[in-house]
């Protein structure tokens, strides 16, 4: 299926700071890197690939207001339209030298999630989704995966780094899920846990205190590829709440239960 004008711009710029952030992961030992509180890092390579999409949108779009991990809120003449930019998606496994990593751009518009672009050079995989246009990995249609026992089912998930929350709540989680599911995978890259939901490498997903850049583009590369997003508690509203859980239809009300299961 052809691409719109817009969905091309951001293919553009996902590009283009995915080539940026390849180079910088060849020498990563050499970048500078600072910490924004405690086990949360960003580095020069983070920095400039947000510089580098911030002026391929700006320059498409001149209006459109941005909501960035690095940069925050640059509000535009447009508010209607919000880009959601998260630069490199998996800053701890790319400082690692972990090839686990992605660009990932979403573009709202009136509060609804209309595009998603999740680019991760080192595989060269480039993930787009439009709304009502399907989701595609490359050229490949996307369709979210056929289990529907979660007996059966491999799980992404994300665990709470030292400076944040929920980890009473996450041993909780893990521990339920861990007993019903055939394996959970811990990819580092909340991005790409959604887009291989989409892709139905992984039958579901979940976590928790994620922010809007780390999955608007997850969100609707899911739905896109026929799966389902909802927060902890069954609602739609996943990027107020913060929580996520994806999946196909089957799993993801299967994980939703769980997940909620007393001790
Ligand atoms: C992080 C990754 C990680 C998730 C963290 C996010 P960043 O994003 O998506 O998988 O567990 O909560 O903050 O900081 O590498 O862009
Ligand atoms: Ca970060
Ligand atoms: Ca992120
Ligand atoms: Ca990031």
């Amino acid at each position: 299926m052809a691409r719109s004008a817009i969905l091309n711009v951001m293919v553009q710029a996902a590009m283009k700071a995915g080539r940026s952030l390849a180079r910088d992961f060849g020498e990563v030992q050499n970048l500078q890197v600072s910490l924004k509180g405690p086990g949360d890092y960003v580095s020069q390579a983070d920095k400039k690939a947000e510089e580098i999409i911030y002026a391929e949108l700006r320059r498409a779009r001149p209006d459109y207001s941005f909501l960035m991990e690095e940069s925050g809120v640059i509000e535009g003449v447009d508010s209607q339209h919000r880009w959601l930019v998260d630069p490199l998606d998996g800053t701890t496994n790319f400082l690692h030298g972990i090839p686990i990593f992605a660009v990932s751009i979403a573009l709202e518009r009136q509060g609804q999630i209309v595009a998603g672009v999740i680019f991760n050079p080192a595989m060269d995989e480039l993930y787009t989704a439009e709304r009502g246009g399907g989701a595609f990995l490359n050229d490949r249609r996307l369709r979210v995966s056929g289990r529907i026992k979660l007996v059966d089912s491999v799980i992404g998930t994300g665990v709470p780094h030292i400076g944040r929350g929920h980890h009473g709540n996450y041993l909780v989680e893990l521990r339920n899920v861990m007993g019903e599911v055939s394996g959970v995978r811990r990819m580092g890259a909340a991005a790409l846990d959604l887009a291989y939901v989409a892709a139905g490498r992984l039958d579901g997903f979940w976590e928790n205190g994620l922010s809007p850049w780390d999955i608007g583009a997850g969100i609707i590369m899911v739905r896109e590829a026929g799966g389902f997003v909802t927060d902890f508690d069954g609602g739609q509203d996943v990027i107020e709440s913060k929580s996520i859980v994806a999946g196909n239809e089957a799993i993801q009300r299967a994980l939703v239960k769980t997940l909620k299961k007393p001790i």
